[in-house]
C-alpha cells in the first residue's frame, strides 16, 4: 500500500534517536536490535513518555546490562532504580518476568506474539511491539500515538475506548511484512512529533495527502474520548517521626496492592472519608506539628490529599520491626514513590 511506503521513507529520514532503539540504517546494515532494550523500554514507556524514560533506561542498562544481570539483581534495587517511574506493581513484574525468562527461557525472549503474552507483566501491546521492533514480526502494535494517527487518516469517529478495537485490524492490513518493526515505530514517531494531539503539524505530515481527518477539517478534534469519570478524592496524614540526629523513620508498603513493595514514612489507611488531623493514629504520642502545605498527589483512579506531620521521637520510642531508621544522605537511594517524596518535601526533609 502506498501510505505504508510513504511512511517508511518518512521514518528513514526523521526516525528519531532513542537509546534504545536500533536505527533504520543500521538495521539496512544487519545491525539485529536487542530484545532485552526492546522489552525494558517498552515496559517503561507504558504511559509516559519518551523525554521522561531515557535516563531511567539508561541508568537500568548500565547497573544491569543483560537479562541475566537484572535476573541476579536484587528485587529492592530494581524498586530503587525505579522510584518516580510510578506504576511500581510494573517493576515488580519487570523483575518477575527477567527471572522467568532466565528460567524458562534460557534467557532468551520468545519471538511470538503468543508466547511473550505469557511473560508477567506483558499485555497485548508490549507482546505485539516486542514481536515486531526486536524479531521482526509481524504484529499490529497499537499504543496510543496509533489510535490517534489512524482515527484522523481514516477520520473514524468512534470513541475511545472503543476505537481500540477498530483500530486494530487497520493498523495490521497497513504493516507491511517487510519492516514491520520500523512501521510501528513510525506510527509512534509521527504520532509523537507531527500528529500530536493538540495543533498537529498537518502541514509537514507525509500523509498530507490522504488524512480524511484534515480533509474534513476534523484531524485535532480526533480520537473522540468518552467522558471521563470523576475521580474521587481520598485523605490520609503521613508522619515524619526523626530521631534526635536527623534520621526520619521509614518502613515498607506491604506486598499487594497501590505501591506495593515500596517505602513510606507512616501513612494512615487512605479513605474518602478520612480526617487529615485525628492525631490518634499517629505511631507515638509526641509533640505532633502539621506543616503548612497538605501533599497533593494524583493516582490513575483517585486524587489524594495528606497531610503531613512532622515531630521527633520520644526517649521510650521502641522501633517497630519492619521500620528503619533513614540518614539525609540515604534517603535519595531509598525506593520511594513520589507521593512520599513530596510528603518529605513538605516537611523539608528532602
Ligand atoms: N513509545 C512506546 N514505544 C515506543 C517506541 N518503540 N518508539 C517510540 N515511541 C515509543
Amino acid at each position: 500500500m502506498q501510505d505504508t511506503l510513504t511512511l517508511l521513507y518518512w521514518y528513514d529520514r526523521n526516525s528519531r534517536q532513542l537509546p534504545w532503539r536500533t536505527s533504520p540504517s543500521d538495521i539496512l546494515s544487519g545491525v539485529k536490535p536487542e530484545p532485552y532494550h526492546v522489552w525494558l523500554s517498552e515496559i517503561m514507556l507504558q504511559q509516559t513518555t519518551v523525554a521522561a524514560v531515557k535516563s531511567y533506561f539508561q541508568t537500568f542498562v548500565l547497573n544491569w546490562p543483560t537479562l541475566a544481570d537484572m535476573a541476579n539483581a536484587e528485587e529492592e534495587d530494581i524498586l530503587k532504580a525505579w522510584a518516580g517511574l510510578g506504576y511500581y506493581s510494573r517493576a515488580r513484574n519487570l523483575y518477575k518476568c527477567a527471572k522467568f525468562v532466565q528460567l524458562h527461557h534460557n534467557g532468551r525472549f520468545p519471538e511470538e506474539e503468543e508466547r511473550l503474552l505469557k511473560l508477567p507483566g506483558v499485555g497485548p501491546y508490549t507482546a505485539a511491539a516486542i514481536s515486531t521492533i526486536a524479531f521482526g514480526r509481524h504484529a499490529a502494535v497499537v499504543d496510543g500515538n496509533v489510535e490517534r494517527v489512524l482515527s484522523r487518516r481514516f477520520a473514524i469517529l468512534t470513541e475511545l475506548p472503543a476505537l481500540k478495537a477498530e483500530v486494530k485490524p487497520l493498523m495490521g492490513e497497513l504493516t507491511p511484512h517487510d519492516r514491520p518493526g520500523d512501521f510501528a515505530q513510525a506510527m509512534m514517531d509521527l504520532g509523537a512529533t507531527v500528529c500530536t494531539p493538540k495543533s498537529p503539524a498537518c502541514g509537514i505530515c507525509p500523509w498530507m495527502e490522504v488524512c480524511e481527518g484534515r480533509k474534513q477539517g476534523i484531524a485535532e478534534t480526533l480520537p473522540r474520548k468518552a467522558p471521563k469519570k470523576v475521580k474521587p478524592t481520598r485523605k490520609g496524614m503521613a508522619f515524619l517521626l526523626s530521631d534526635g540526629g536527623g534520621h526520619v523513620l521509614l518502613r515498607k508498603r506491604q506486598d499487594k496492592g497501590l505501591l506495593a513493595g515500596m517505602s513510606e514514612p507512616v501513612t494512615t489507611h487512605w479513605a474518602d472519608d478520612a480526617s487529615l488531623d485525628d492525631l490518634s493514629q499517629a505511631p507515638v504520642a509526641a509533640n505532633w506539628v502539621r506543616m503548612d502545605k497538605d501533599v497533593k498527589h494524583t493516582f490513575t483512579h483517585f486524587h489524594l490529599e495528606m497531610s503531613v506531620w512532622q515531630a521527633k521521637a520520644p526517649t521510650s520510642f521502641v522501633l517497630p520491626d519492619g521500620y528503619w531508621w533513614s540518614a539525609p544522605d540515604e534517603l535519595d537511594g531509598e525506593a520511594l514513590p513520589t507521593v512520599m517524596k513530596k510528603a518529605l518535601k513538605a516537611g523539608g526533609l528532602i
